[in-house]
């Protein structure tokens, strides 16, 4: 009998950009990048937060179209990425007393982190993932997976990721609203850290940076583990923001000469540059914009080197920083991160040990997307089996209709 095809979908949410990803698991050696899509979010999100249901509710339904022509699969449920300077990730500590006579159960693990979370987050954040560090029994530590084995007590370190309540709503509505169900929201950076890190870069010690258009998130592992996330409100269009305000242009001129006029390296010319752009010719220095784009940058990354810090990891990472999101593509950025981090610094493309249609999307901003549809298949959920259903159109109209 012929094997039935599992799928995992991936939908990064983003404050500009809407990226799906599906994979086709074949059996857990075969994982194929079947499609993919991308839309502009244009608007009704802030800094990584839902402002407004419709506007990524219509980008979401976009770029499902996409990737359900390209595959022919329907995406009904999807691990989705959160993003925003709510989310945070803090230590929580917990002990219990176990019955000797049976060895730890999974009933005392849970016991425990109950124990270990009781009134520690607030009632209007919502828990997104818990992650047990290590163990205690009977006073020795460093203990990894302590099922099976005898105590009289047990202690647990863990980390434990939240987020805001009113803005993870926001965002399952949304998605409701485009006919998908989340199963499970993933800070974007933590996502894209499952596809541009190894699982022995996250034992040694390394960093995920995302370089998004409003936001810079950093997820900090070390022992294998998520040891910190924090996000920073601000990215790369803060930058078209500075050059539109100091070049006395408009944002999308400023966004032009962003793409376009940066140096590698940010290597000094000398240049007056001279732009045609609707029928207008602007002319500036290119060395004024290398300055204006350098400046915001190093700023972004003092932001990051202040998380750094209070993690307790600045300068301590053996595996150094690798950053993604489409930021990274601001040439030059890798040593200019180099030397404000002080540790290796490289870009992250995603998609190793992924076959399939691949090429397009082994780029940093498709990171996070392919992260999550790795994590759902890690996760073994599985969706989108069976006939193409007939999808119910999104209906904004109607939904604007409604809300008045
Ligand atoms: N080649 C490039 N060079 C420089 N910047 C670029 C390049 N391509 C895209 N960008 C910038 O990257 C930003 C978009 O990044 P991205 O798509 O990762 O953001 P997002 O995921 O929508 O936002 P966020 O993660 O902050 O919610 C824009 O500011 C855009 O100008
Ligand atoms: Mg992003």
């Amino acid at each position: 009998m012929e094997e039935q095809s599992k799928y995992a979908f991936g939908v990064d949410v983003g404050t500009e950009n809407v990226r799906a990803v599906a994979l086709e698991v074949q059996n857990p050696e075969t994982v194929k990048v079947i499609a993919y899509g991308e839309a502009k979010n244009m608007r009704g999100m802030r800094k990584g937060i839902v402002t407004d249901l419709s506007g990524p509710a219509e980008a979401v339904d976009k770029a499902l179209k996409i990737v359900e022509s390209m595959s022919g699969v329907n995406v009904d449920h999807a691990y989705i990425s959160i993003n925003g300077s709510h989310l945070s990730s803090e230590k929580v500590s917990g002990m219990i007393a176990v019955s000797q006579s049976s060895g730890i159960t999974e009933e005392d693990l849970d016991r425990l982190e109950d124990t270990a979370m009781s009134g520690r987050i607030s009632s209007n954040r919502r828990v997104l993932d818990v992650v047990p560090l290590n163990y205690t029994l009977d006073g020795q530590g460093g203990i990894r997976s302590p099922k099976g084995m005898m105590a009289n007590k047990i202690e647990m370190v863990a980390n434990v990721v939240s987020g805001l309540a009113p803005n993870i709503d926001a965002l399952g509505r949304a998605m409701a609203l485009a006919n998908l169900e989340a199963l499970r929201f993933v800070p974007a950076v933590i996502a894209s850290a499952r596809a541009v890190l190894t699982e022995k870069q996250m034992e040694n010690g390394a960093c995920v940076i995302d370089f998004g258009s409003a936001t810079t998130s950093i997820a900090v592992y070390d022992e294998g583990d998520l040891q910190y996330l924090g996000v920073v409100p601000a990215g790369a269009n803060n930058i078209t923001k500075d050059l539109a305000i100091s070049l006395e242009l408009n944002t999308e001129v400023a966004e032009e000469i962003k793409l376009r006029f940066v140096t590698p390296d940010f290597a000094e010319t000398g240049k007056e540059v001279t732009l045609r752009h609707a029928g207008e010719t602007i002319s500036f220095s290119q060395d004024e914009v290398n300055t204006i784009v350098k400046e915001r940058i190093v700023d972004i990354f003092a932001h990051i080197n202040e998380h750094l810090r209070r993690a307790g990891y600045a300068q301590k990472l053996p595996e150094g920083a690798v950053i993604v999101g489409a930021g990274a593509k601001i040439k030059g950025l890798a040593g200019l991160a180099k030397e404000q981090l002080k540790m290796a610094t490289r870009i992250g493309v995603p998609g190793a040990g992924l076959s399939g249609i691949i090429e397009d999307i082994e780029r940093p901003e498709y990171a996070a997307a392919i992260g999550l549809a790795q994590m759902m298949a890690d996760d073994g959920r599985f969706s989108g089996m069976g006939e193409m259903k007939e999808k119910k159109p999104f209906d904004l109209l109607g939904f604007l209709k409604k809300k008045k």
